[in-house]
């Protein structure tokens, strides 16, 4: 790469700063530049900076407080999860009543499954892409089991086309018209956790609904990625991790979208805790629950209030930016990105397969490399560039630029550490 194009790419950066200041970026563990070049947030999002001192005000809390806190504090504990449910409705497209931050991701996806996968008759199958997320596709198969069936036949695995590396529309949406009838749950990554594709999530939902099966989307990796309309899409439920692309730290709670027509259906099967009545009888103290017609009805526990804050935190954040703005951003980013790994990959054997067209992938792009480790090249990049992207073994890296942090220098980095790492080959 040449010195032409890294100048090219801080003239980008200053023209067009981002958010980076408000995030801690890690040192670069190698490579000639201070900072690392981060494209791991897909995985692992950055520390905002406000997140310690929002955290250390909650802390201080309990220590001036104890239980008082519950009522007293400046953010009340009793109904602190409230603070992120109308931002985490904002961010995924959702009425503030469909919407609530709980629990882990796969601990809601069978949360959710209790009340959703209710497999009848000959409708008893949960389509699944092939290359879900492992953790997903041990949840739907330990459901089926629940439910005494045998999964290797219940579970519908949807393999790209030969040759090809992503699913098409078509390859759901023609399973559906041809099997619908058996398929009791529909269960796919809104953004493919491997190939950084975006599924036409409203076109499955509609085709899903309209075979008679119920939809929830697991969106770990669209969530603060891509712009969501949950509701107006009709989506039936949706859980996503927050500390991928929402930034809110290892294990970070998780959330949940119900939508609004299931609300109150006494029919639907659920599991529940204390939390799961309505706030107003929670501290009466009875015997039966009186859940309240909201997604709320799901909550089981009293929420931890210390891993809320930065989930808090975070949701504020992207609220004062903005999806539009930063989907704009991470358009201008990814295509940088992508016209630069086109002059690396074009002689070496490396190859881009998230799809090329904008409206079918997040921020992520994802490398098939044709020769050696996935993690022996991504520990070649960090330890000698100072890049940190991820593999996926065996065979694939992923780069996430992430517009709230990331640069356009990163994206430059990310090439030339490329180019610099495997050797192109003869044309
Ligand atoms: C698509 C997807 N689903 C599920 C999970 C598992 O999430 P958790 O361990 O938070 O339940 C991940 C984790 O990276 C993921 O990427």
């Amino acid at each position: 790469m040449s010195n032409d194009t890294e100048a090219e790419a801080l003239r980008l950066d200053a023209a067009e700063p981002g958010h980076r200041h408000l995030f801690h970026v890690p040192p670069a563990d190698g490579g000639r530049y201070p900072e690392a070049a981060y494209l791991a947030g897909n995985s692992l999002g950055l520390q905002p900076r406000a997140t310690r001192d929002e955290l250390l005000a909650d802390l201080d809390a309990w220590s001036r407080l104890g239980v008082e806190g519950h009522l007293a504090a400046e953010r009340p504990w009793l109904p602190y999860h409230e603070l992120l449910t109308a931002p985490a409705a904002r961010l995924v497209g959702a009425l503030p009543t469909e919407t609530v931050v709980m629990n882990s991701l796969t601990v809601n996806l069978h949360l959710l499954m209790v009340s959703f996968y209710r497999p009848a008759g000959e409708r008893t199958r949960i389509v699944i892409e092939d290359s879900a997320f492992p953790s997903d596709s041990y949840a739907v198969r330990s459901q089926a089991r629940f439910h005494g069936l045998d999964p290797d036949t219940t579970v519908v695995r949807l393999t790209p086309r030969p040759g090809e590396d992503t699913l098409r529309t078509e390859d759901v949406t023609g399973y559906l018209a041809a099997e619908g009838h058996t398929v009791a749950l529909v269960l796919l990554g809104g953004v493919n956790y491997l190939t950084g594709e975006l599924m036409d999530i409203p076109a499955i939902t509609a085709a899903a609904r309209a075979a008679g099966a119920v939809v929830g989307w697991d969106l770990a990796h669209a969530a603060g990625n891509v712009p969501l309309s949950l509701h107006d899409w009709d989506v039936d439920f949706a859980a996503w991790c927050s500390y991928k692309y929402l930034n809110s730290g290892p294990g970070a709670l998780a959330g949940v979208f119900v939508h609004e027509r299931h609300h109150g259906d006494a029919t639907l099967p659920r599991f529940e805790g204390w939390w799961s009545t309505a706030a107003a009888t929670r501290f009466q103290m009875a015997p039966v629950s009186r859940p309240p017609a909201t997604v709320e009805a799901w909550q089981i526990s009293n929420p931890p209030i210390f891993a809320m804050g930065p989930v808090r935190t975070s949701l504020e954040l992207f609220d004062s930016v903005g999806m539009p703005a930063l989907r704009a951003r991470s358009l201008r980013l990814t295509g940088y990105l992508e016209r630069l790994l086109d002059e690396v990959t074009a002689d070496r054997p490396l190859r881009v397969i998230t799809p090329r067209e904008p409206r079918r992938r997040g921020c992520q792009l994802s490398v098939r490399i044709g020769a050696g480790s996935a993690n022996e090249l991504t520990r070649r990049l960090r330890h000698e560039h100072g890049v940190i992207a991820d593999a996926r073994e065996p065979d694939v890296v992923r780069f996430a630029p992430v517009p709230l942090y990331s640069t356009y220098h990163d994206c430059w980095r990310v090439a030339e550490a490329l180019a610099a790492t495997v050797p192109g080959v003869a044309r």
